[in-house]
């Protein structure tokens, strides 16, 4: 039977060997206690890597985003985001929901930063009127924006004027590991100006289950706290939390070999009549690509009939993510597929 190439999300990459072997012998105990020796080293291990004081495991990205928003705001806050983040877009609104948190939407550039003029012309005076505006996310790498990387300049910037202006700096870093390596940076560097980071295990590190949310001693207890209150306290995670240790010794480098197939995916989609991307934009491992010359539903049929799944990112775009398991030989597959798909 032929191979179905999934580039839907690198959130369907599957585990290796090596973690099924750490699951199958992971040392446990009850996290909720502070007992599960497995989580216990896998959350020091993420906090000496971002250079932070604690790190704590949640179930997801999304609940990570949401207990750091939640550690440090209060209801009635403004939260700034850009205007096609994760956190905006596909968390179910879920500051609003158990946080009574406003979500204040600024523009994301194709690059995925932000103007900081407007920046700043968002953040609100001390007027009994409006809300505070208690916290800005920067999302790197950018999901919407093609896995943009967002620089250490920009951040730094972003950083001294939340700072300037009583404020906290959240990194949704869901796939924060393929910025670092983009930029060719140590993880740390990339949040040495944020109070927390949220980064996610089950996509480019290809765990099964699992995000950490790191920052401040006194900013982790709490967020633990708002775990708890969500129904987010997890027994014996030690089970997958072992293969969080192995991702992080083992899978953050390879990332690397994601990052060359999308770009030669995006390279070989641009010769491609009736598609557009622009090469040069890639940096890690998602490609997104406007479908001009066939309708965008027709155009995932028709890919997936011939054993090639993608993801419809908005409109008439489509999204292509690399990941461990996808080999140099699946690009080359994947290419014959798409033009045959959009030429049919
Ligand atoms: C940038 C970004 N943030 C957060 C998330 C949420 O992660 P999860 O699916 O684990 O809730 C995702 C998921 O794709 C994402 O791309």
């Amino acid at each position: 039977m032929n191979k179905i190439i999934d580039l839907r999300s690198d959130t369907v990459s599957l585990p290796t060997d090596e973690m099924r072997e750490a699951i199958y012998r992971a040392e446990l105990g009850d996290d909720v206690y502070g007992e599960d020796p497995t989580v216990n080293a896998l959350e020091a291990k993420a906090a000496q890597i971002f250079g932070m004081e604690s790190a704590v495991l949640v179930a997801s990205g999304t609940m990570g985003n949401l207990v750091a928003s939640l550690a440090q705001c209060q209801r009635g806050d403004e939260v700034i985001v850009g205007n096609k983040s994760h956190l905006l877009l596909y968390e179910v609104a879920n500051l609003a929901v158990t946080g009574g948190i406003q979500i204040r939407p600024i523009e994301n550039k194709d690059d995925g930063t932000f103007d900081l003029n407007e920046l700043e012309l968002v953040i609100r005076g001390d007027d009994i009127h409006v809300p505070r505006t208690k916290m800005v996310v920067i999302e790197n790498t950018h999901n919407r924006c093609s896995g943009a990387v967002i620089g250490l300049d920009h951040i730094k910037e972003i950083s001294k004027l939340a700072r300037s202006r009583d404020m906290k700096v959240h990194i949704d870093g869901a796939r924060i590991f393929n910025a670092a390596l983009a930029l060719g940076v140590t993880p740390d560097k990339l949040v040495e100006n944020a109070d927390t980071i949220t980064f996610c295990l089950s996509k480019g590190l290809s765990c099964p289950i699992g995000s950490i949310v790191c920052g401040s001693k006194e900013t982790i207890l709490e967020v633990r706290r708002n775990r708890k209150m969500l129904g987010g306290g997890m027994r014996q995670a030690g089970i997958f939390a072992a293969a969080g240790v192995v991702a992080l010794d083992t899978m953050v480098d390879r990332m690397s070999e994601d990052h060359n197939n999308a770009k030669t995916l995006a390279q070989g989609i641009a010769e491609i009549d009736g598609l557009q991307v622009e090469p040069n934009m890639i940096k890690t491992n998602i490609v997104i690509v406007e479908v001009l010359a066939k309708p965008i539903t027709k155009f995932i049929s028709d890919l997936k009939e011939k054993g090639l799944l993608v993801s419809h990112a908005d409109t008439n775009r489509v999204r292509l993510v690399t990941h461990y398991g996808i080999e140099e030989s699946d690009i080359s597959k994947t290419l014959e597929i798409v033009d045959s798909a959009i030429s049919n």
